[in-house]
Parts: C-alpha cells; structure tokens; sequence
C-alpha cells in the first residue's frame, strides 16, 4: 500500500489532504473521522472579536461563490482558550491562521499562538479584500518581505505564508516570502471579484468586492504553483478548486507537497475522507510506492519555455 506521508519542514503528515482556512472547523468530526487528515486547519484568527463585513457575504455565481466574510471571530484570547483546546483533542498537527491590518500586530500575533497545541502558523497575509499595507501584504514584494520577517522575528513555529493569487507575479512574491524566512507557502487565497444584480442595480455583496472559489480557478492556481515551486526551495501547498484526487495528484506533479480543500468540502462534508481514500487507491492501482514521488514528477523536461513568453504569446 502507498505510503502516503509528507514532509513539510520537520513536521511529518500522514497524508497530503488539509482543510482550507476558513471552510472547516472541529465540529466537521460530527460527519468525518478528523484523525485521518493530513492536518487541521483552524478559521484565520485577528486580535479583537470581530463581526465580520456586512450581509450579504455569498453570492452563487455561474460557475463557483464569491463571498466576502470578513473574518468574524472572537479573537485571540478566546482562539487560545477554547478553540485551540478544540482541536488539540485530535491527533493531526495543528496549523492556525492569523491576519492582521498592521505588521507590528502581526508579529505579536504569532508570538502569542506560539503554544504547546499550535505546530503551524499558516499567516493569511492575502485577504483579497483588504489593502497592501492593512492585511493583504502579498501584492507587493516589499510588503510580504516586511511582515513575514518580522513574524520570522516573533516565533520559532514554522510559518507558512498564504499567498495571493491576486499579485501580478506571484513567483517575486513567492521568493520574497522564502527570503523572509517562510517554512511553506500556501497558494492561494481567493480571487478578487464582483457581482452585480440586475434587479437593483446593486453589488451582490455587501462589501461590493468578494473573493471567488471555484473549480474552474484549479488550472489557474495549479500553473501559480508549478512557477514558484521550480523558483523556490520551500515546500507549496496548493489551494484552489481541488475536488478529487485527480486534483491532488495535479497539484503534486506541478510541485506540490500537500493541498488544501475547501470548496469541496461546503459541497460535500465527506469530500475531504474521500479523497485521502480515493488517493490511496489511485496511487496502488498504478503502483506509486510514496506519494511524495509524484512531488514535480510533471513531465515537461523537453517543453521548456518562459512562462512570461509563453503568456505573451496568447491562444
Ligand atoms: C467561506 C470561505 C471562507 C474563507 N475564509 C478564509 C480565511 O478565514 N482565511 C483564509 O486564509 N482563507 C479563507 N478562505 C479561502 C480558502 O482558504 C481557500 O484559499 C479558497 O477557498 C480556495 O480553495 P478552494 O477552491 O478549495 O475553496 C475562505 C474561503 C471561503 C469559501
């Protein structure tokens, strides 16, 4: 049978299968064995209770949701004292996220989620509707630079920045985050967009611009990860419309370590059990040994091109 364990820094997951920030919690045990993910992955967490943005906050669109959250939440002291105890009860390491509108909080952030129950810092450094300098740092190289530095500074966790996929080059992006000190990059975070209604002329979403999920952004965020992972030595995470194992096994061929999923998993709460399951069988049906060879395994020695040629070339 495969042996389906990665590594990402020193941390071992049994297999490359993790939640997304934000569309998971503890109380999916109720439907899915929570000991059989790779990872846990909590809501991103801001220093003082939070509301969230004005309703309405998902819209259906032709082909995924747009949605604008705003992360609501109770804050950090209640994060620490009842929410990570939540998830310490089961075995897979712990990966938090935390966002903050100024870099100096930011850092103190991930000094204080430095406990015991806490394996991973994954830093939501993109939150598509916020500005570069309050929240979504990872527009601009300088940026990401300064925040991931001065968490680096903070913490001895391992940190993984969350990139986004609205950056013009994600690659500078990338490569700045793993100067500053990154374990991992996540990419990505959600798609910045808009609806419009045609009923009242309003935007759908009450904080006009949402980010949008889909499976059909899955090539776009698969070609993101295939440019960093050739440009950068830390492992990615890739993030964006995974929906079955075919998926993961994409992701990993482009450079990959792991993936997080979580679209599918509002789709079906089950989604993420399946795939591990459905992973390992494809995996055994064509005698993969360790799912960790899949890792860049694309076969594309002989099509080297540059990707920004490529691009300019158009279809
Ligand atoms: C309802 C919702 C809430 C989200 N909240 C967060 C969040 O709190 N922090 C974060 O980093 N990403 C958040 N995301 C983005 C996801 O973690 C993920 O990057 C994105 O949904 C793409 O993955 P998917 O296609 O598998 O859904 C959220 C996404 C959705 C749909």
């Amino acid at each position: 049978m495969v042996d389906l364990s990665v590594k990402i820094g020193d941390l071992t997951f049994q297999n490359p299968i993790q939640p997304a920030s934000g569309a998971f919690s503890w109380e999916y045990n109720e439907v899915i064995d929570l000991n059989r993910l790779g990872a846990l992955v909590a809501k991103t967490i801001c220093r003082e209770p939070r509301l969230g943005n004005p309703t309405p906050r998902m819209a259906e669109t032709e082909a995924g949701i747009i949605q604008s959250i705003g992360l609501p939440g109770k804050g950090i002291d209640y994060f620490l004292e009842n929410i990570v105890p939540e998830y310490a009860r089961f075995e897979p390491p712990l990966v938090v996220s935390v966002s903050s509108e100024s870099i100096d909080d930011f850092a103190a952030l991930a000094r204080e989620l430095s406990v015991p129950d806490v394996d991973v810092i994954e830093c939501n450094i993109s939150c598509p509707t916020r500005n570069t300098t309050g929240g979504n740092f990872a527009l601009q190289e300088e940026h990401t630079k300064e925040v991931m530095s001065a968490i680096r500074e903070a913490t001895d966790k391992p940190v993984w920045a969350k990139l986004s996929p609205n950056a013009g080059d994600i690659v500078s992006i990338a490569m700045a985050a793993e100067e500053a000190g990154a374990d991992a990059l996540v990419i990505a975070n959600t798609f910045l967009s808009l609806k419009i209604r045609t009923d009242n002329f309003r935007p759908a979403l009450g904080n006009k611009f949402g980010g949008m999920v889909s499976p059909a952004l899955k090539p776009i965020v698969l070609r993101m990860v295939y440019q960093v992972a050739k440009e950068v030595k830390i492992p990615v995470i890739g993030v964006g419309g995974v929906t079955n194992a075919e998926d993961v096994v994409e992701y990993m061929l482009a450079g990959a370590h792991s993936v997080g999923i979580g679209y599918a998993g509002f789709r079906n709460p089950t989604a993420l059990t399946t795939i591990i399951d459905d992973l390992e069988a494809w995996c055994d049906e064509r005698g993969v040994e360790k799912v960790t060879d899949l890792i860049g395994a694309v076969k594309d020695d002989d099509m080297e091109m540059d990707p920004l040629v490529a691009a300019s070339h158009g279809v």
